[in-house]
């Protein structure tokens, strides 16, 4: 897709169509009134005639007479003075997908006076939703299907706006590393647990890594993490007989190398059977997602690189296949975490933070500016807050709403979950230090008690996307790509 902006006025070039924003009372906006006049009011007369509805998200398709452009496509935005981002956002996904059912090659629009209530960059963020929605109705997952999807024809848009291109590029260039993040972040996240392997992972990210010559990276096989004394870890990975991989990426971006990194751990459990705990069959195939973790991580990288941002990052990918086998951990288990603290194993499905534990205290000799983890690690975290928002929890509060306000600038919303110290106690053990599972109830805290032991030494949060990285169960089912957009806009707002 080919994306542009221009200074040039709508009807002075020539295109397939044009889009123009109607609103419920019917009327059109400033600019699309001047092309309605250069229309002789051809626009606005049918709109009276068929009572053309301005409802947000509604979208009409109108053939047009005129030299200039063939059809005039409306997009309903509801009421002027109650647009916002979230509404703005519906209005943006229906006009992909209208576009979806024309042979429409090239769209031009004119937002430059669409205003967004919650917002002071109406311009920017417009654009950015429109090609956010685009490319997210042109993703496909097909490499396994025989018949592909005809991809849709439609190849570019011209956003006219007047003086204001230079804002709008970078809008652009933006919004289009964030939906290559998130395409990156669906495609890992889609690829069955048979393909998508922890060294499935480890390739991709070295494959990612030759994009960039600000980008290194160095893989942690099994035996090395042995010797690191990553007993926790280990107990999860030595289940399979995929080898369990820590996948460790450098990106320096900063003017100084020097500068404290921050740092991003993702879980990547390329399966979770339970293991020994295993899992009930309805619905299993679905923990293929359970690296979704660290797939967002790659696809916030990816994002980053392409953007050339100008901060240090440092992604750490704890990969492990979760099975049942003779090699596998048994509930009762005990094992020493690298930071020297014992755990016992009460129920090995709770092995997303056996993983992560040790990941986070490799973690510390990068002198970290903050930390954030990312995991599908509780399905408590669904039944609390369900696909709408995910978890966060942490030591820090700077981190904690840096986080809060970056997911809800990007409509990638996260709600905070009380991490105190009553919880602390559920995960006593009567034989170690502490066990991997708490009580009956706060399942998500609780997991976030256990990575809390492991944090000390930096500003810490953690993100619970289990109810946010993928869409669970019938015909939508698949990757999200959240919490890329947060994540993005998190390091985006560090960088300098
Ligand atoms: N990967 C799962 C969490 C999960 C479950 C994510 C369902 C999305 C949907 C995790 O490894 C797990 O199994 N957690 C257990 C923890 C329990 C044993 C304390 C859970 O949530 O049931
Ligand atoms: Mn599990
Ligand atoms: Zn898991």
């Amino acid at each position: 897709m080919n994306y542009r902006a221009s200074k040039e006025n709508l009807l002075n070039k020539t295109s397939d169509c044009l889009c123009l924003p109607l609103f419920k009372d019917g009327t059109l906006c400033s600019q699309g009134k001047q092309v309605d006049e250069q229309l002789s009011q051809s626009v606005s007369k049918l709109i009276e005639k068929f009572k053309i509805s301005g409802e947000i998200g509604k979208t009409t398709l109108l053939p047009i007479d005129a030299d200039k452009t063939q059809r005039v496509l409306l997009l309903g935005l509801g009421e002027a003075d109650k647009l916002n981002k979230a509404s703005f956002r519906k209005a943006a996904k229906a006009l992909a997908s209208a576009l979806k059912e024309t042979n429409i090659q090239e769209l031009g629009l004119d937002l430059s006076n669409i205003k967004l209530s919650d917002s002071p960059h109406s311009l920017t963020e417009t654009t950015a939703e429109i090609i956010l929605a685009i490319e997210e109705s042109k993703y496909t997952f097909d490499q396994f299907k025989s018949k592909k999807t005809t991809p849709s024809p439609l190849e570019s848009i011209t956003f006219h706006v007047g003086n204001n291109v230079n804002e709008v590029e970078t809008s652009i260039k933006k919004a289009q590393a964030l939906s290559a993040g998130m395409n990156f972040t669906k495609d890992l996240g889609n690829m069955p647990g048979n393909v998508c392997t922890p060294i499935y992972l480890a390739e991709q990210s070295e494959e990612l890594a030759k994009s960039s010559d600000k980008l290194s990276v160095k893989v942690l096989d099994e035996e090395e993490l042995e010797k690191l004394g990553m007993g926790a870890f280990v107990s999860v990975a030595k289940g399979s007989i995929e080898s369990g991989k820590l996948v460790v990426l450098e990106y320096k971006g900063a003017d100084d190398a020097n500068e404290a990194p921050h740092v991003l751990v993702g879980k990547g459990i390329t399966f979770d059977t339970g293991g020994i705990s295993l899992k009930p069959g309805p619905l299993m195939d679905e923990m293929k997602y359970d690296m979704c973790g660290a797939a967002s991580v790659l696809g916030t990288l990816k994002a980053i690189t392409q953007l050339e941002a100008k901060i240090n990052l440092v992604c750490l990918l704890a990969c492990a296949e979760n099975m049942p086998s003779a090699n596998a951990s048994k509930p009762g288990d005990i094992v020493t975490t690298m930071s020297g603290i014992t755990v016992e194993i009460m129920n090995t499905d709770a092995e997303g933070r056996l993983v992560l534990c040790d990941t986070l205290s490799y973690a510390e000799q990068f002198k970290p500016a903050s930390v954030v983890d990312i995991a599908t690690l509780t399905g408590a975290c669904i039944v609390a807050l369900g696909d709408a928002a995910s978890a966060v929890m942490g030591n820090n509060d700077d981190v904690i709403n840096a986080l809060l306000a970056a997911g809800l600038e990007a409509g990638d919303k996260a709600w905070q979950l009380p991490l105190w110290d009553e919880y602390q106690e559920q995960i006593d053990s009567p034989f170690a230090d502490i066990q991997n599972i708490g009580g009956k109830g706060a399942g998500s805290i609780t997991a976030a008690c256990f990575l809390s032991r492991f944090t000390k030494s930096y500003p810490w949060a953690h993100l619970d996307i289990a109810g946010t990285a993928w869409v669970s169960g019938g015909k939508n089912k698949g990757a999200t790509g959240r919490p890329v957009p947060l994540l993005l806009n998190y390091l985006l707002n560090k960088a300098s």
